[in-house]
């Protein structure tokens, strides 16, 4: 497998709790390498548009509300098999079915409070990446 990129977000839940290096030891514990980090408060239009994919969903206002409510840190991941490399350390999306010792076990509070985003597919992590990063801005 070649080296592959993909998207990241400390949520802001985990962002109050001042959990940004804790999540980034899990992340470079996994063999990933953070390329490029930010940390900035995204506006509503940004998180509407960033979860388009979810508009119909009876959560989508919460998790719009949510991703609002504080800053958040984005980032690019890369290493071998990445986007399937940081699901993995993520954990499941509902905390309550994380395995041990992945981010969303150790720190997220709920389904929607989970502490951190990672791209689904290439595809989607590609999007992802340049709706927040200008090419310059990814240091590999
Ligand atoms: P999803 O893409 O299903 O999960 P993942 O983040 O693991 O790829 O959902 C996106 C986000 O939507 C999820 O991280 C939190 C929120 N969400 C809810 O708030 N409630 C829900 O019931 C679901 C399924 C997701």
């Amino acid at each position: 497998m070649a080296l592959q990129r993909t998207f990241s977000i400390i949520k802001p839940d985990a962002t109050r709790r001042n959990l940004t290096g804790a999540i980034n030891a899990k992340i470079e514990e996994a063999g990933l390498r953070i390329v490029a980090q930010k940390r900035i408060h995204m506006t509503k239009a940004q998180a509407e548009t960033f979860y388009g994919v979810h508009a119909e969903r009876p959560f989508f206002n919460d998790l719009v509300s949510f991703m609002t409510s504080g800053p958040v840190v984005v980032q690019v991941l890369e290493g071998e098999d990445a986007i399937a490399a940081y699901r993995k350390v993520m954990g499941a999306t509902n905390p309550a079915n994380a395995e041990a010792g992945t981010i969303r076990k150790e720190f997220a509070e709920s389904i929607e409070a989970n502490s951190v985003h990672g791209s689904d597919a290439p595809e989607t992590a590609a999007v992802e990446i340049a709706y927040f990063f200008a090419g310059n801005e990814i240091v590999g």
